[in-house]
């Protein structure tokens, strides 16, 4: 008789969210604070719907790609020392993501912040899901630069809702 044992570890998003916002050093009522990353994970279950697209990633992205900012304007820094801190809590708290996994949230944190479009659904479900918060600054977010179907028809609904207000 064989017995097997199933070791299920999930990732614990509550966690995670505990662990951002002891890093981050802004206030907390910052533009790139809690609030904008619970907007960022929204947008993002909505753009998770995509086939191919890697929810948990894209969860994980929201709570993290923001939380090593150290001013509100330009650092252009911050994306790297979010996916540099991903790796230093991957061991402990991500250590349920396979390498493909952590690789994109890693890439995705990264780069967010250099305004490049990419052809995976799930690294383009992260960029998009942040951008499509640019309207919190009065920024429309615009349809050619974002990465996904669903982000771009997203972009023209609030450019045309921005247009029939403004009537
Ligand atoms: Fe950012
Ligand atoms: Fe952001």
């Amino acid at each position: 008789m064989y017995f097997f044992l199933y070791i299920v570890t999930v990732i614990n998003l509550l966690q995670i969210e505990k662990i951002a916002r002891e890093q981050f050093c802004l206030h907390r009522a910052s533009i790139h604070g809690l609030g904008h990353w619970k907007q960022v994970a929204e947008n993002g279950i909505v753009l998770s719907t995509q086939p191919g697209t890697d929810g948990i990633v894209v969860q994980l992205f929201a709570l993290l790609h923001d939380c090593k900012r150290m001013d509100e304007y330009t650092d252009t820094e911050h994306g790297q020392r979010a996916a540099e801190f991903a790796v230093r809590i991957r061991s402990q708290h991500l250590k349920a993501l396979s390498d493909e996994q952590f690789e994109k949230l890693h890439w995705a944190c990264g780069y967010h912040n250099h305004g490049q479009v990419h052809d995976d659904p799930t690294i383009g479900a992260c960029f998009d899901a942040d951008r499509l918060e640019l309207t919190r600054v009065g920024i429309l977010p615009r349809a050619d630069l974002m990465c996904t179907p669903i982000g771009k028809r997203m972009a023209v609904k609030m450019k045309h809702s921005f247009i029939l207000s403004s009537d």
